[in-house]
């Protein structure tokens, strides 16, 4: 299946296609000099298939992890591409999560203002959701996507048989976010999601998913409005990864984080679905913390900040509230 983003000069295609990683060099221009950046914990099988299809071609392993996301990585990668003489004709591959792709399109975005980004997903989250859209970033401070940039790929290869060797706590990571854009945007999908087996049908839950998203991002490609649905769950869902990122993964932090601000029957009906998908509904965090993060995160607009909420599932609001209401809420909670 091929689904398109319109963005003007900035759109692009996503191919979701079992086996497309072997497609690469018939669906991306390789005939130049490429970086591909990747991570410790991808086997060695992807990156081997992508190479073998580059003409000239330099490989950068970062460790695996969140934590990685940084200055540091972000700074050696940039070397590379000076000490390769990389000019703004080439191009870098993103393979791997939702942390190579944030990493390496921020990069791709800063080098010479900007040279041609490719990502290829290889989790769940990062196919259904981080590849599509445009951010770009890396965590500093213990602040999350503090510094990035909104930076379209070229092309998004998507290729669900590499999810084989995803171990099932990041499967059912990635499933989180397929769980928030159906909550806000898709009851039936939500449905879907309920009752039949993602697992069976991966190839359906990363198409609806990613057109929910795209939706969103073409109508407001900056955040402006609109594209702040897509973060429910996220204000809450970052302060606990940047408490616990050790002990959470992303989509962990998400599903924990749509919890936080729904009530009644919608909260009884996220809790049971995130229980089939054996993501976590409960977290002991001093509201404290969590507090002082979100002052961090840049979703706090001056004395207010933006929660997004479902009254009815496939359907979302967007509340102002102001700082010191959020503190009462959540101690309070
Ligand atoms: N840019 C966006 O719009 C956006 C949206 C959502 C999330 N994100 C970001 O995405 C990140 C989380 O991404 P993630 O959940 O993909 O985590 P991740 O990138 O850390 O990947 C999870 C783990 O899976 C391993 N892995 C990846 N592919 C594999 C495969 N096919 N087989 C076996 N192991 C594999 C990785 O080595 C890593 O250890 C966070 O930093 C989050 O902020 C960005």
């Amino acid at each position: 299946m091929r689904l398109n983003v319109d963005l003007g000069e900035n759109s692009y295609e996503i191919l979701i296609k079992k086996g497309c990683l072997n497609q690469a060099s018939s669906e991306l221009n390789l005939n130049r000099k490429i970086l591909v950046i990747s991570d410790s914990g991808i086997p060695a099988q992807y990156i081997e298939t992508i190479a073998e299809q580059c003409e000239n071609y330099l490989v950068e392993i970062i460790p695996q992890g969140e934590n990685n996301k940084n200055i540091e990585q972000f700074t050696n990668l940039c070397h590379v591409l000076i000490r390769n003489n990389f000019t703004r004709t080439d191009a870098i591959i993103g393979l791997g999560g939702g942390v190579v792709g944030d990493l390496a399109g921020f990069v791709a975005a800063s080098y010479m203002r900007g040279i041609d980004f490719y990502n290829i997903p290889t989790t769940l989250l990062s196919q259904i959701d981080s590849s599509v859209g445009g951010k770009t970033a890396i965590n500093m401070q213990q602040v999350k996507n503090i510094v990035g940039a909104f930076y379209q790929p070229k092309k998004v290869l998507i290729d669900p048989d590499v999810l084989t060797t995803l171990p099932e706590r990041q499967k059912a990571s990635g499933i989180a976010e397929a769980i928030k854009m159906a909550a806000t945007s898709n009851s039936d999908f939500f449905d879907f999601l309920m009752y039949q087996d993602a697992w069976q049908n991966i190839e359906k839950v990363i198409a609806e998913s990613l057109k929910i998203k795209i939706s969103v991002v073409e109508q407001d490609e900056r955040e402006a409005g609109l594209r702040q649905v897509l973060n429910f769950g996220h204000t809450i869902g970052h302060a606990i990864e940047a408490n616990c990122s050790d002990n959470y993964y992303h989509g962990e932090c998400i599903a924990l984080g749509m919890l936080y601000f729904s009530g009644g029957q919608v909260k009884q009906t996220l809790i049971k679905v995130l229980q089939k998908y054996c993501l976590p509904i409960e977290v002991a965090l001093d509201p404290e913390l969590i507090f002082r993060s979100i002052l961090h995160d840049k979703k706090a607009d001056g004395n207010q900040i933006t929660i997004v909420s479902v009254p009815e599932i496939g359907s979302y609001e967007l509340n102002k509230i102001s700082i010191s209401d959020l503190k009462t809420l959540l101690v309070n909670r």
